[in-house]
C-alpha cells in the first residue's frame, strides 16, 4: 500500500486520549475484571500496533481482533499478551494459532473436531473461547446440549485448553434494555449447564462496560469504540465519563482561486456559483475514505465552516472560502478549529451511518501521525 507522505492530508491519532478512555473504564470495573482492548480493523482505523502498545501501557491486559492476520501482526510486533480472534477462523489454521498462543472463538463441535485433526502433531494446545449466541444471531452455541458436548470434547482432548466463554449483546447501547435483559438471562441459562467455567468469562463490549456493569461472574471486558473516544450509542446515552476522541483529520489548501457567478465546480457540474467567490482545493477524497456522500458537508478553516462544493472526487475536494486564502492554509476535516469542532459522529450522521464505519473506513493511504 502506498502511503501519502508527500501531501498534507494527515490522520492524527492521540494515543493519550486512548489511554485516558481506557484508564477511566478500568476505574468503573471491579478489581478482578480485566480489560482487553478491541483492536480489530487496524484498531478501528487508529493503527493496530501503536494502539495496542498504548493500550497496554494504560492497563489493557489482552487484545481482541477480528481475523487471524491481525493477531499474527500483533505477535510479530512483539506483543506477548493474550489475543483472542473474535471471528470464526479456519480449523486448518489451528496449528498456526496454537503455535502463536492465539485464542480461537469457537461456535460448533464440528469446528473442534476438524481442528483436532490438524492439532494432533502439535505440541502446544490451542486456546479456545466458546462463543454463545444469546440473541445476536451471528456466531455461537444456541442450545445447552450442543454447548455441553463441546465442553466435554474440550475436556477430553489434551490438544485444547478451554480458556474462555463469551457472548455479545446487540442492544447494550440502547435506552430500552428489554432485549439486553433477555440476552443476559439466556447467557446465565446456557452457562449454568457447564460443570466448570474457564479462565476468561466475558460478555461486555464498550456499551455493556459503560452502562451495564457490574455484571455477575464477568472477569474480562472487550473494550473497543469507547477506547477510541466514540460513544457506542451515538448520542442516545450519556457516557459515565467524558470520552476523548483520539482521531482527527487535517490537511491544507493546495490550490485557491476566484470563480465568477455562473461558474461550475466538480464532476457533473452539480454546483454553480450564485456569486463571485473564492474556492480552495484540498488533496483528499473518497479513495482516502472521505466518503462520496459527504458532499454538502463542510470543513473548518480558521474556526470557520467552509462548505464542500460539488461532488467529492477520488483524491480532491473543493470548498468555498470566506476570503482569499493562500495555498498552505490549514484545514480541519475532523477535529477542532477555533471554537468549532467536527466529530466523527457528525460525519456519520451526514452519511447516514455510524462513526465506527467512518473511523475504520479511512484508507491506509492517509499517513498517520501519533501523539504520545
Ligand atoms: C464480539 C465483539 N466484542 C466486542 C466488540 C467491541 O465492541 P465496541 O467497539 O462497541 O466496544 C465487538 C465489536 O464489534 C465485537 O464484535
Amino acid at each position: 500500500m502506498v502511503v501519502g507522505i508527500h501531501r498534507p492530508s494527515v490522520l492524527t491519532i492521540d494515543l493519550k486520549a486512548i489511554q485516558y478512555n481506557i484508564k477511566e473504564a478500568i476505574k468503573l470495573l471491579a478489581n478482578q475484571v480485566q480489560l482487553f482492548m478491541v483492536v480489530k480493523a487496524n484498531a478501528y482505523g487508529h493503527g493496530l500496533v501503536e494502539t495496542a502498545n498504548a493500550a497496554k501501557q494504560a492497563g489493557a491486559t489482552g487484545f481482541c481482533v477480528a481475523i487471524l492476520d491481525e493477531a499474527l501482526e500483533l505477535r510479530e510486533s512483539g506483543i506477548s499478551d493474550p489475543i483472542l480472534v473474535l471471528g470464526i477462523t479456519s480449523p486448518t489454521d489451528a496449528k498456526l494459532m496454537a503455535r502463536n498462543e492465539i485464542a480461537a472463538s469457537v461456535g460448533s463441535l464440528d469446528w473442534l473436531v476438524q481442528a483436532n485433526k490438524n492439532l494432533q502433531a502439535e505440541s502446544k494446545p490451542l486456546l479456545v473461547h466458546l462463543a454463545l449466541d444469546t440473541g445476536m444471531g451471528r456466531i455461537g452455541f444456541r442450545e445447552s446440549n450442543d454447548l455441553l458436548q463441546a465442553y466435554k470434547f474440550l475436556e477430553e482432548q489434551p490438544q485444547f485448553i478451554f480458556d474462555g466463554i463469551f457472548t455479545h449483546f446487540s442492544t447494550a447501547d440502547m435506552k430500552d434494555d428489554q432485549y439486553f435483559k433477555k440476552q443476559l438471562a439466556k447467557w446465565h441459562q446456557l452457562i449454568s449447564t457447564l460443570p466448570k467455567l474457564p479462565r476468561f468469562v466475558h460478555i461486555s463490549n464498550s456499551a455493556t462496560t459503560l452502562w451495564h456493569h457490574p455484571l455477575e461472574g464477568v472477569n474480562m471486558v472487550r473494550y473497543g469504540a469507547a477506547g477510541y473516544g466514540l460513544n457506542p450509542s451515538g448520542t442516545e446515552l450519556e457516557p459515565p465519563f467524558e470520552l476523548h476522541p483520539a482521531m482527527s483529520l487535517s490537511s491544507e489548501l493546495v490550490f485557491t482561486k476566484q470563480i465568477k457567478k455562473g461558474d461550475s465546480v466538480g464532476y457533473g457540474a452539480t454546483y454553480t456559483a450564485q456569486h463571485d467567490e473564492f474556492v480552495g482545493t484540498i488533496p483528499i477524497g473518497y479513495a482516502d475514505g472521505y466518503r462520496r456522500n459527504l458532499d454538502g458537508f463542510y470543513v473548518l478553516i480558521d474556526g470557520q465552516k467552509c462548505d464542500i462544493l460539488g461532488r467529492i472526487c477520488m483524491d480532491q475536494i473543493m470548498v468555498r472560502l470566506p476570503k482569499d486564502y493562500l495555498p498552505g492554509q490549514q484545514v480541519v476535516l475532523v477535529g477542532k478549529s477555533g471554537n468549532q469542532e467536527i466529530t466523527l459522529q457528525q460525519l456519520a450522521d451526514h452519511c447516514q451511518t455510524n462513526h465506527y464505519e467512518i473511523a475504520c473506513g479511512f484508507a491506509e493511504r492517509l499517513t498517520k501521525k501519533y501523539l504520545h
